[in-house]
């Protein structure tokens, strides 16, 4: 029986493992973590994390041919295949704060494999690392590891995004593997290949050499960020000219050589990979001696900024340029529909903008628990572009920020409505009843472009959607940007 054991039972390695132990049952797959909550969460019925379909895979499979364990050294003693997916943040000071992958979870997991590994192990590059970075592992390995004892290092960067985790792992656009071009690195190659071709058609099964397959990963993610950032672009000069994003967007992604797909003006991009990943991209390109390729990379994140700013800008002018005591409900917390996950969600910033023009912000989100609200709040956001902390919210501050059991509850007494999260229920609230409960004028700011803006109107409420044409109010209260 093959034994594969992945370091890290995050939003990765949970979802990633549980469907190949759903695919290969002869397999055993063990996801250790040293996180001990981490492994009693996946161990019980309230899994750590909310993905639609997962918890059916999980309760397939587990105490099958799939566990959780805290006994991390155990299980990549006797693994044949290690996959680690430990989480690779920006490094947040010294050398490349700001922008740098921080590798210390992966070196400290490196060092341990080489410590307790007594038979050869292939060892899977599975968190998204700066390209090289399978270099220094192997280093670290070799240096460390017993002798006779021989590793084998791949890339195998994973493609999914969060919320349809389940459905981009079984069935993926392609599965990339790096791997050395000698006769070791090909059988490694093959071996990881052959769990893969259990579900995924071969010619989906991409092999390239190992720097290809690492830059591969945040290259994909640079390509995707950039699309929403040149939408959003496009979205500001709808505003000021009249054109409507989403037909634009319609007939631009029209073209078979542009494609639909990622052209959804939004309120900006967040989630735990873009901007992480782009600003280790630009890190790379800048010690790399190519400032040109990393400021063009740069001006990717700073439309995503903008478009934040804007935003906030856009409510607080709306409603005679000021918010100061005025309740603002915002509908949606987590980076997109269908996830608890807050990680770089724009909602952090567009509340922590409304705040500090001392707005009282009511949020309500499905999947997002007032502690974490809190925590993302309290949390001092790390400027990248100036690597300084700003400091965190002031208790004051923290006081002016509620959470709601509904959007309803959310939106009573208050003077604006922020949607800020894609959740199908937005679409279909009671507005007439919402509407029935807010101060006046009362405005809807739509950050996602999911209600229908003309019934909004018809019932009273003066409409912001992103991209689209102005209201006459709007048009009278410009936003300076
Ligand atoms: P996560 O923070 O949810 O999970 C990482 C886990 O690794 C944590 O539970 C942590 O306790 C554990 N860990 C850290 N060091 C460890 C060690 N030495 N041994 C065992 N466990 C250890 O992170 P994530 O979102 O799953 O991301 C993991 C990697 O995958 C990152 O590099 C990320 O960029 C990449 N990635 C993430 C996504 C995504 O949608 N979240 C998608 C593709 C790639
Ligand atoms: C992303 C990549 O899609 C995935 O391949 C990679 O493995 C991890 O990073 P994820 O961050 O989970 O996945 O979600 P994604 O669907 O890409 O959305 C990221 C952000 O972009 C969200 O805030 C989303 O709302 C926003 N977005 C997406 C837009 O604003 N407009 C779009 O058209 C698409």
């Amino acid at each position: 029986m093959v034994k594969i054991c992945c370091l890290g039972a995050g939003y990765v390695g949970g979802p990633t493992m549980a469907v190949i132990a759903l695919k290969c049952p002869d397999v055993e797959v063990v996801v250790v973590d040293i996180s001990a909550a981490r492994i009693d969460a996946w161990n019980s019925d309230a899994l750590p994390i909310y993905e639609p379909g997962l918890a059916d895979v999980v309760r397939r499979c587990r105490g099958r041919n799939l566990f959780f364990s805290s006994d991390v050294e155990r299980h990549v003693g006797e693994a044949d295949i290690v996959f680690v997916s430990v989480n690779t943040p920006t490094k947040a000071r010294g050398l490349g704060a700001g922008k740098a992958a921080d590798l210390t979870y992966w070196e400290s997991a490196a060092r341990m494999i080489a410590a307790v590994a007594t038979s050869d192990k292939v060892v899977v590059e599975k968190s998204t690392v700066p390209v090289k970075t399978a270099e220094a592992i192997e280093k670290i390995l070799d240096h460390n590891g017993r002798d006779g004892v021989g590793f084998q290092i791949l890339s195998n960067p994973e493609f999914l995004a969060e919320g349809t985790a389940i459905r981009d792992l079984l069935a993926p656009d392609r599965v990339l593997i790096g791997g050395r071009e000698t006769a070791a690195g090909r059988a490694a190659v093959q071996a990881l290949k052959d769990v893969y071709a259990r579900w995924v058609p071969e010619e989906r099964i991409l092999t390239t050499n190992l720097w290809s397959a690492e830059l591969s990963k945040l290259a994909a993610n640079a390509f995707l960020a950039q699309r929403i950032s040149s939408v959003n672009a496009m979205s500001a000069l709808c505003e000021a000219t009249g054109a409507d994003v989403a037909e634009v967007a319609y007939a631009v992604g029209k073209d078979s050589r542009i494609g639909a797909k990622f052209l959804n003006a939004s309120v900006g991009f967040g989630g735990s990979c873009f901007q992480k990943d782009i600003l280790n991209l630009v890190y790379i390109c800048e010690c790399n001696g190519l400032p040109e390729v990393a400021n063009y990379w740069k001006q990717v994140i700073k439309i995503n900024d903008y478009q934040k700013s804007r935003f906030v800008n856009r409510v607080v002018s709306s409603m005679f340029n000021t918010v100061a005591g005025k309740k603002i409900a915002v509908l949606g917390f987590a980076f997109k529909k269908d996830t608890g996950d807050t990680r770089e969600t724009p909602a952090i910033d567009v509340c922590k903008g409304l705040i500090g023009d001392k707005a009282k912000v009511s949020i309500y989100d499905p999947q997002v628990t007032e502690d974490q609200v809190q925590r993302d709040l309290a949390m001092s956001r790390f400027d990248w572009d100036h690597p300084v902390h700003l400091q965190p919210m002031s208790p004051t501050a923290i006081k002016q920020v509620s959470v709601a059991w509904d959007a309803y509850e959310a939106a009573r007494d208050a003077h604006g409505v922020c949607i800020l999260t894609e959740w199908d229920e937005f679409r279909s609230l009671d507005y007439a009843r919402i509407y029935g409960g807010m101060q006046k004028p009362a405005f809807v700011f739509d950050g996602r472009n999911v209600v229908d803006a003309e019934k909004l109107r018809e019932i009273g409420f003066i409409v912001y959607s992103i991209g689209k044409p102005l209201d006459a109010w709007l048009k009278d209260m410009p936003a300076v940007a």
